[in-house]
């Protein structure tokens, strides 16, 4: 991981001033090709929208989701932690960069690696999971190159588009995390 190259990204807590974008993300079939979200489309409405972003403000829905902003103050996405499992010290990740300008510039490994560090040590997390459809070469891409080892494939775990698709379930330890920074800080 160099993460010196990476540009500078701040994760902060939801506001209701994010939905208009959200919305607007969630209408580009692009972004949400992947995401875990009925095939209905639009997939939300504002109204719904707002509704989620309200459950993530007041933590009702058991999601740490925040907003990714850039160093010019740009809201470009959002990442979350969820499933959190106390006892076993687990978590698993979803991320999506809503405007698509941003798409390949490694601002997903950014906000990732912030993600990662705050799931780590403010969350004192073990491991660090995520699914992804086999299909999303990118998504698997930027795993793998933040680190994420594969633990196996989930066989038909997602219904999409009428057809179910197998996900790919991938994984960092805290310990992978933390030795990889160490030894990325010389290069
Ligand atoms: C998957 C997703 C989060 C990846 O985020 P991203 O910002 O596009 O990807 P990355 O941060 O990995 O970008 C790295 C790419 O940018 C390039 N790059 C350019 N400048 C860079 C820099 N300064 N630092 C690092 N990488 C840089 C890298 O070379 C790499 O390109 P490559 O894959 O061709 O080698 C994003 O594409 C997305 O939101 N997709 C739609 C939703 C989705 O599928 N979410 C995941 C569901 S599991």
């Amino acid at each position: 991981m160099m993460t010196t190259q990476w540009p500078k990204v701040q994760l902060r807590e939801l506001t209701l001033h994010d939905t208009e974008d959200r919305y607007q993300w969630c209408l580009d079939k692009e972004v949400t090709e992947h995401l875990n979200m009925p095939g209905k489309y639009p997939p939300f409405s504002r109204e719904e929208t707002q509704s989620w972003i309200e459950m993530c403000m007041n933590k009702t829905n058991g999601y740490e989701q925040k907003a990714i902003i850039t160093e010019e103050g740009k809201h470009i996405g959002w990442i979350d932690l969820k499933n959190i499992d106390r006892l076993n010290k687990h978590a698993e990740l979803g991320i999506a960069i809503g405007d698509k300008r941003y798409w390949g510039r490694g601002y997903g490994l950014a906000a990732m690696h912030e993600m990662l560090q705050w799931g780590f040590e403010e969350l004192e997390l073990n491991k660090i999971w995520l699914r992804v459809e086999v299909d999303n070469e990118k998504a698997i891409k930027s795993y793998r190159k933040m680190g994420y080892v594969e633990e196996g494939i989930l066989r038909q775990d997602r219904w999409r588009n009428g057809e179910f698709v197998d996900r790919l379930r991938m994984s960092i330890i805290r310990e992978e995390f933390f030795n990889e920074e160490n030894g990325s800080s010389q290069i």
